[in-house]
C-alpha cells in the first residue's frame, strides 16, 4: 500500500536526531515538505535538509527552543512564511536529565517538564491555532490537520532515577487525550507514539554491550528498535489510513510493556 502526503506541510520538532530525524525523512518521502525544528544542532538539521531537497523534496531547517512560547510563535511564524501552510505536528522534542529524585535539581526538573510538555503544548496550540484558522482542504486529507505527539513506554511505566522524564511523559499522555476529546469534533486528529527502547542518542549507555544485553531480557521481541521502526508508524499515522485513529497511544516498543519480568510465571 502506498502512502502518499503530497502537498501536505509537515513540522517535526527536534528534527536533527534520533526519532525526529527518520520521521522527518520518512514524511518527506512520502511527499510531504518538512520543517525541521532543531535546537543546538544547527549542522545535521541543515544536512537532512539538503539531503531532502537532493532527493527531489522541500525542506527547511528551523532553529527554535520549543520550551519558550516567542521561539514557539517564530517557528511556525517561519513554517507559514516559507510554506503558507501547515498539515502534520510531530511534537517529538524530548530531552532527559536523569539523577535519583533525591539529586534531582530543579533546574533539571524544570528544563525535562519544559521541553518535554510545555514544549508539546506550546506547539499543539499553534498548530491547533493554524489548522483552524487555514480550514479544511479535502484534496489534501480528510482531516484539518493531525498532531502526533511522541511519548514514552514511560508515560506508564515508572522509572527510577528519571521521575523528571516519566511525569513528563505521563503529563504528555492526558494532554493528548484532553486535546484529542476537545477538537476531535473539529476533524483534527490527534494521537501519541509511545517508544521503548529505540537505538538513538538518547539511550546509548543502555544499548551498547552488556547493557543491550540485560535491556534486552525487558523486550520479549528480542531485539533493539531502530528508529524507523517508529518513523514508519509517524507517516501511517499521519495519513488517511489513521483516519478513524484518534486520542490513540501507539506503542511501539518490541512488547517492553508486556510487563516481561512475568515470562517466567513471575
Ligand atoms: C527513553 C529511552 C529508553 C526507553 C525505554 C525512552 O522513552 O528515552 O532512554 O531506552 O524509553 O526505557
Amino acid at each position: 500500500m502506498h502512502i502518499s502526503l503530497q502537498g501536505q506541510v509537515a513540522l517535526v520538532t527536534g528534527g536533527s536526531s534520533g526519532l525526529g530525524a527518520a520521521s522527518a525523512r520518512a514524511l518527506a518521502d512520502a511527499g510531504a515538505a518538512v520543517v525541521i525544528n532543531y535546537h543546538s544542532q544547527a549542522e545535521p538539521a541543515q544536512a537532512l535538509a539538503a539531503e531532502i531537497i537532493a532527493a527531489g523534496g522541500d525542506a527547511i531547517a528551523v532553529d527554535a527552543d520549543i520550551s519558550k512560547e516567542d521561539e514557539v510563535e517564530r517557528l511556525f511564524a517561519q513554517t507559514l512564511g516559507r510554506f503558507g501552510q501547515l498539515d502534520i505536528l510531530l511534537a517529538n522534542s524530548g530531552l532527559q536529565k536523569d539523577a535519583a529524585i533525591t539529586e534531582m535539581t530543579l533546574d533539571d526538573w524544570n528544563r525535562v517538564i519544559g521541553v518535554n510538555l510545555t514544549g508539546q503544548f506550546l506547539c499543539a496550540r499553534s498548530a491547533l491555532r493554524q489548522f483552524i484558522a487555514q480550514g479544511m482542504r479535502p484534496e489534501l486529507s480528510r482531516a484539518l490537520g493531525k498532531i502526533i505527539h511522541m511519548s514514552s513506554v514511560h508515560q506508564t511505566i515508572p522509572w527510577a532515577g528519571h521521575a523528571n522524564y516519566a511525569a513528563s511523559k505521563g503529563g504528555v499522555d492526558l494532554l493528548m487525550r484532553t486535546i484529542a476529546q476537545e477538537v476531535g469534533e473539529l476533524k483534527i486528529r490527534v494521537n501519541s507514539i509511545a517508544p521503548g527502547a529505540i537505538r538513538t542518542a538518547i539511550n546509548e549507555d543502555e544499548t551498547e554491550g552488556d547493557a543491550e544485553r540485560r535491556l534486552l531480557e525487558l523486550i520479549p521481541y528480542g531485539r533493539v528498535g531502530v528508529a524507523e521502526d517508529v518513523a514508519n508508524a509517524v507517516v501511517w499515522l499521519a495519513s488517511d489510513l489513521a483516519d478513524y485513529v484518534h486520542g490513540a497511544t501507539l506503542v511501539i516498543d518490541g512488547g517492553m510493556s508486556l510487563y516481561p519480568e512475568f515470562r517466567g510465571n513471575g
